[in-house]
């Protein structure tokens, strides 16, 4: 099963990034949330055109276009007070993981899906503590609301049977790895540097 090897392949990353985020902290403030909103856009909007801009998404049979983040987070902020002309001012990520290949796709994905999952929690705590719903700048961690689980479940069935067709599972465990690193390094300075191949 591939999801139980990227799980455990990818469990030190997750950990070393959801100890970081700050955004279940009972203290956390709106101006602070905002600044992650900012910078998880300057990773999401680089990723994602890079994403799309992939010839592999025919093979797959996915539409990931209508899963995408970008709007959510741009949603987000002009809710909490950006204009289109700052965000066109904000810095993007420049150090992406690998893309070029179904594998290297799918692995990025399962980084990007899977924090759909995390983001239920944290939506719950943005609306108790900041007051905010999907409405008013917490689309993004709200990611599909109720429908949330399914859609993972639709993926992971999906990356499922892509891993048993086509194989080249250390190449999707390699991207998963550099997406939690990329988006890890480009959040946090003092993010882990992980010793290649390490769980
Ligand atoms: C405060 C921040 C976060 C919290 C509290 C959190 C929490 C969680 C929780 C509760 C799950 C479900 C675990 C399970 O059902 O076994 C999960 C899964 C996951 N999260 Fe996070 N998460 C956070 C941030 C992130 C971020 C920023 C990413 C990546 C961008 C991420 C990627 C994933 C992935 C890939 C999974 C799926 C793991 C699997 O079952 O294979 N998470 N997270």
């Amino acid at each position: 099963m591939i999801l139980n090897h990227l799980k455990a392949a990818t469990h030190s990353r997750h950990a070393a990034l959801e100890s970081r985020l700050p955004l279940l902290d009972a203290h956390l403030a709106r101006s602070a949330y905002r600044e992650f909103v900012h910078l998880f856009f300057g990773y999401y909007e680089p990723l994602e055109e890079t994403l799309l801009a992939q010839p592999c998404w025919e093979s797959i049979g996915f539409d990931y276009a209508e899963r995408r983040k970008t709007p959510r987070l741009r949603q987000d902020l002009l809710a909490l007070g950006d204009s289109a002309a700052s965000l066109d001012r904000l810095a993007r990520c420049q150090s992406l993981p690998p893309l070029a290949s179904p594998a290297q796709v799918l692995g990025c994905l399962y980084v990007i899906e899977g924090a759909t999952l995390g983001g239920q929690i944290i939506s719950r705590r943005l609306a108790s503590g900041l007051g905010l719903d999907a409405t008013s700048g917490a689309a993004f961690f709200s990611g599909y609301g109720p429908q949330t689980g399914s859609r993972w479940k639709a993926f992971c069935a999906m990356l499922e049977s892509q891993a048993e067709q086509h194989g080249h599972h250390q190449d999707m465990v390699d991207s998963a790895r550099q997406t939690f690193e990329t988006l890890g390094h480009w959040l946090f300075p003092k993010y882990p540097v992980f010793a290649a191949g390490s769980p």
